[in-house]
C-alpha cells in the first residue's frame, strides 16, 4: 500500500534548547533561512507523503500559522510585484495538505503518535521527528525507508551507528542479521546504559509504522518517568510480526541540541546556493 500520510510529533518542550525555546517552539528554530521543520516538511514531501498530521501541543501556534496561508503577507508582496517572494511562501502552505491533534500532556512518543490515530486510519505511515535533519543529494531519508517497507511489508526504521559514549541517548536495536544497510530486528531499547545496549544502532527519527501498532501502543505502560515510549510498543510488536532497521544514505544533524544545531547551521551555510562563498570566505578570514 502507498505510503501517503505522515505523522509529525512536535509537541516536545525543547528542554535541551532553553533558554531559546522557552516560548518559541524548537520546530521554528531558523536553520539559515528556514524553520527546522520545513526541512523535514519538505523531505516527506519530496518522498510522496500528501499529508501531514502535526501531534502538536500548547505554544506551538506558529507551527499552524506557518504552514497556513498568511494573506497580508501575500497581499503586501502582490502589491510590490515581489513575485519571487510570493511564489516562495505560497509554497509553504500548498506543499501538501496539513491537519493537526493535540497532544494534551508530555506523556512521550508512543502517546504523540497515538493521538493520530483516527487520522491516520487503516493504512502504514510514516513518522518524523523534527530533531533529526537528514541532509541527503537526492534521496529523501523517509523514501529510502519507504522503498524498503515496499519490498517487505514490515515496519521499517532508520538507523545509524553512533560512538558508545552517545548510545545511551536514543533508542538501540538488537539486530539479529543484516544484509547489506538492511538489519532484521529481534530486540530494542530505549535509551539503555552502555553495558546494556544491544549495540551501537542508534534509532534516528524517521519511521514506517503500520497501523497494528496503535493496539501495542494502547497495550503499553507508561515508563519511570510517565512516559509511553514507542519503542517499548514496537519491541512488543516483534511478537507479531518482522520489523527492519535501515542504515539510511545522508547525513544526519541532531539540530534538538545546541552544538548538532550548530553543526547544521554551519554545513547547510555552505551548501547555500545564495551564501555558501561568501560564508566560506567568512570562515577562512576567520582562520587567519
Ligand atoms: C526519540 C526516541 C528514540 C530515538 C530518538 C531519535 O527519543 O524515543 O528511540 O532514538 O527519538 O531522535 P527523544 O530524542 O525524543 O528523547
Amino acid at each position: 500500500m502507498k505510503i501517503t500520510k505522515a505523522v509529525f510529533p512536535v509537541a516536545g518542550m525543547g528542554t535541551r534548547f532553553l533558554p531559546a525555546t522557552k516560548a518559541s517552539p524548537k520546530e521554528m528554530l531558523s536553520l539559515v533561512d528556514k524553520p527546522l521543520i520545513q526541512y523535514v516538511v519538505e523531505e516527506a514531501v519530496d518522498a510522496g507523503i500528501e499529508q501531514i498530521i502535526f501531534v502538536t501541543g500548547r505554544s506551538k501556534n506558529s507551527i499552524e500559522d506557518h504552514f497556513d496561508r498568511s494573506v497580508e503577507l501575500e497581499l503586501l508582496l502582490e502589491r510590490k510585484g515581489d513575485t519571487k517572494k510570493l511564489d516562495l511562501i505560497r509554497h509553504i502552505s500548498e506543499m501538501c495538505e496539513f491537519s493537526y491533534v493535540r497532544q494534551k500532556e508530555p506523556k512521550g512518543l508512543g502517546h504523540a503518535i497515538l493521538k493520530a490515530k483516527n487520522l491516520v486510519g487503516d493504512q502504514p505511515f510514516a513518522v518524523l521527528l523534527g530533531d533529526d535533519i537528514i541532509h541527503t543529494e537526492k534521496d529523501p531519508a523517509i523514501g529510502q525507508l519507504i522503498r524498503v517497507h515496499e519490498q517487505t511489508n514490515s515496519p521499517v526504521i532508520a538507523v545509524e551507528r553512533v560512538p558508545e559514549n552517545e548510545v545511551s541517548a536514543y533508542g538501540v536495536i538488537d539486530p539479529e542479521s543484516a544484509e547489506g544497510r538492511l538489519n532484521k530486528i529481534k530486540g530494542m531499547v530505549e535509551k539503555p546504559p552502555l553495558d546494556k545496549a544491544p549495540s551501537n544502532l542508534a534509532i534516528i527519527g524517521r519511521y514506517i509504522l503500520s497501523p497494528e501498532i496503535f493496539d501495542f501502543i494502547e497495550s503499553t505502560a507508561p515508563d519511570a518517568q510517565g512516559e509511553v515510549q514507542l519503542t517499548t510498543a514496537l519491541n512488543d510488536f516483534l511478537q507479531h510480526g518482522p520489523i527492519y532497521g535501515y542504515e539510511f544514505e545522508g547525513t544526519r544533524y541532531d539540530a534538538g541540541d545546541k552544538l548538532g544545531f550548530l553543526k547544521a547551521t554551519v554545513e547547510y551555510a555552505l551548501r547555500s546556493d545564495k551564501l555558501g562563498d561568501r560564508f566560506r570566505s567568512y570562515l577562512s578570514s576567520l582562520e587567519t
